[in-house]
């Protein structure tokens, strides 16, 4: 080769691969020490378990495109996983974190390196712990910004801020569940909800521990929104204030102008916050309280925080006291407001960002999702109706966590004695399931998963039971965003429903709220080789057992195969 081709090939790469190395992201590298801190609330101290001694946990900032090592260190009694809601997690299934599902806990004293990339995805997520509790205080934001030089498809933002949800009990969270799943009984509900860890002053004691958000006259706010509370889906809204909806669990949407959000346990919202351009002689209340559709009490209780405008250096009514503006929520049990909002929320559908919905279905399945009741033990009292023990299933299969991780025991065929693979496609038997409910409300128990091939295209409709009240429940998926392609009240009819199917712009999510006494139907392909689990978000039904695993085999390719598990891969 002359010279001068040499040199021309040279400049050729130079164009080529150089930026393509640029998009290809950094590594960045976070220590989680899990440490027990002293934390007040409600004029009481409690010792919680933390990150690093924060609360909440610390922010986690990444570009798409970039590669997170987290070394999570173990320091305290209990066992802990943690999880990292809404990543792809694509052929990373072993960094996913749900305890029992995709690895075995971390011991006291032990440590794991969760190591993933972020592909395809940017936004707003936030991670958490996966084991029985521990996530009432284990849980924090995660920043997802779009790779570098590539702008928002709105207008950019004059500042970001995490609005993160949660919950708040004086008592030890852990003994609470504890004793509820021994009695069978319901656990007790929470004495606050939070606002990035701050009750705000309509709490008892609790004026101090306020969240405030400084806003200046005119500028546009982005709010990283995260519903990181255990049992409870929530309204929020800002007095005086719209707000513009611009995302969805880490994916676009068509922008929506709304006064009020509803967010579910493992839900993020992106919205756009424009402050007004004249500053206004008087404060606002960030709020946010339940929205609660089922039979069980609930903490009927509202957060807030307070948006204040900055007042300009000149002003003289620097220092006066301003009326605190409440904004207006909906009735705790508006289904109507719940439902009309999630079907609002639209994928961008463009080219850019396109919905690649599932148009053909290689597999179908029908899922009831809901309370039942499970026998007591013998010589126990139980408090369950007719003393029974409280239970939840997915096609009346209450899971049981196994011994091992399913992911290890399918990965290295060892499946013998952990699990089965015969969760069922459809209910076992048929009822009105919003209607009156059937004699018998035992469920069954079992370790049961669904395996599917790779690439299959799913279509899962989950139906909810009345069984004690119609109730709705936010389901999330590990593993994949699904696309929501209907939704109704009543019972799913097959023939009239699936013909009304949005299959243009649905919202692609990874959490959805099975409506109140309704059903909701999604379509997801299965290109994530991996054990990927499935369950109910308020935390009181994930225990009860409303969950399962769906397992996805290899493809024949080796970049469509799971790799083997690291080395440091904590042991049961
Ligand atoms: Cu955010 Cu399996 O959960």
């Amino acid at each position: 080769m002359g010279a001068f081709m040499k040199l021309l090939l040279l400049a050729v790469c130079a164009i080529w691969v150089l930026p393509g190395l640029a998009m290809a992201g950094i590594t960045r590298h976070y220590k989680f020490n899990i440490v027990m801190q002293n934390v007040t609330r409600l004029c009481q101290t409690k010792s919680i378990v933390t990150v690093n001694g924060q609360f909440p946990g610390p922010r986690i900032v990444a570009r798409e495109g970039d590669r997170l090592l987290i070394k999570v260190v173990n320091k305290v009694k209990h066992n802990v996983t943690l999880h990292w809601h809404g990543v792809r997690q694509l052929r990373s299934g072993w960094a996913d974190g749900p305890a029992y599902i995709t690895q075995c806990p971390i011991q006291t004293g032990q440590s794991y390196v969760y190591n993933f990339s972020i592909t395809g995805q940017r936004g707003t997520l936030f991670w958490h712990a996966h084991i029985s509790w521990l996530r009432a205080t284990l849980y924090g934001p995660i920043v997802i910004l779009p790779k570098k030089h590539v702008p928002y498809p709105f207008p950019q933002p004059f500042k970001e801020i995490p609005i993160v949800f949660g919950e708040w009990w004086k008592a030890d969270t852990e003994k609470i569940i504890s004793q509820a799943l021994q009695s069978g009984g319901t656990p007790n509900i929470s004495d606050a909800f939070t606002i990035n860890g701050l009750p705000g002053p309509s709490y008892n004691c609790s004026a101090k521990d306020t969240f405030k958000l400084k806003v200046k006259p005119g500028k546009t706010y982005l709010l990283r929104m995260v519903n990181a509370a255990l049992n409870d889906e929530l309204f929020f809204s800002i007095a005086n204030h719209s707000l513009t909806v611009v995302e969805t669990d880490a994916v676009y949407v068509k922008p929506i102008k709304t006064n009020v959000v509803l967010i579910t346990p493992g839900q993020t919202t992106n919205v756009l916050l424009k402050a007004k351009s004249k500053v206004p002689t008087a404060i606002f209340a960030i709020a946010a309280r339940p929205y609660a559709t089922g039979p069980a009490t609930f903490d009927n209780t509202t957060t807030i925080g307070i948006l204040e405008y900055e007042q300009p250096s000149s002003s003289k009514i620097k220092n006066r006291k301003f009326p605190l503006l409440k904004p207006v929520l909906p009735r705790f049990n508006d289904t109507k407001f719940s439902m009309k909002f999630s079907s609002k929320i639209r994928s961008l559908a463009s080219a850019k960002f396109p919905a690649n919905v599932p148009k053909k279905v290689n597999r179908r399945f029908f899922f009831t999702v809901g309370l039942g009741l499970s026998q007591c033990l013998k010589n126990q009292t139980c408090q369950g109706p007719n003393n029974t023990r409280l239970a939840a299933s997915i096609n009346n299969v209450s899971f049981v966590q196994p011994n091992i991780a399913l992911l290890q025991a399918h990965f290295f065929k060892k499946s013998k004695g952990v699990y089965t693979t015969d969760f069922p496609t459809n209910p076992p038997f048929k009822f009105n399931y919003t209607g009156t409910p059937p004699k018998n409300l035992l469920v069954n128990s079992g370790t049961k998963v669904v395996v599917l091939p790779f690439k299959t295209n799913v279509e899962l409709v989950m139906q909810d039971t009345s069984i004690f009240g119609a109730e709705s429940h936010p389901l999330h998926l590990h593993g994949f965003n699904f696309f929501v392609v209907g939704q109704g009240i009543g019972n799913f009819n097959p023939k009239k429903d699936r013909a009304k199917f949005n299959l243009v712009d649905p919202a692609e999510r990874n959490t959805v709220g099975v409506p109140s006494g309704g059903w909701v139907a999604i379509r997801f392909l299965a290109d994530n080789p991996g054990v990927w689990f499935m369950h109910c978000h308020l935390e009181v039904h994930t225990s009860w057992g409303l969950k399962m695993a769906w397992i996805v085999k290899d493809g024949k390719r080796p970049r469509q195969k799971l790799p083997p598990p690291p080395s440091d891969l904590p042991k049961c």
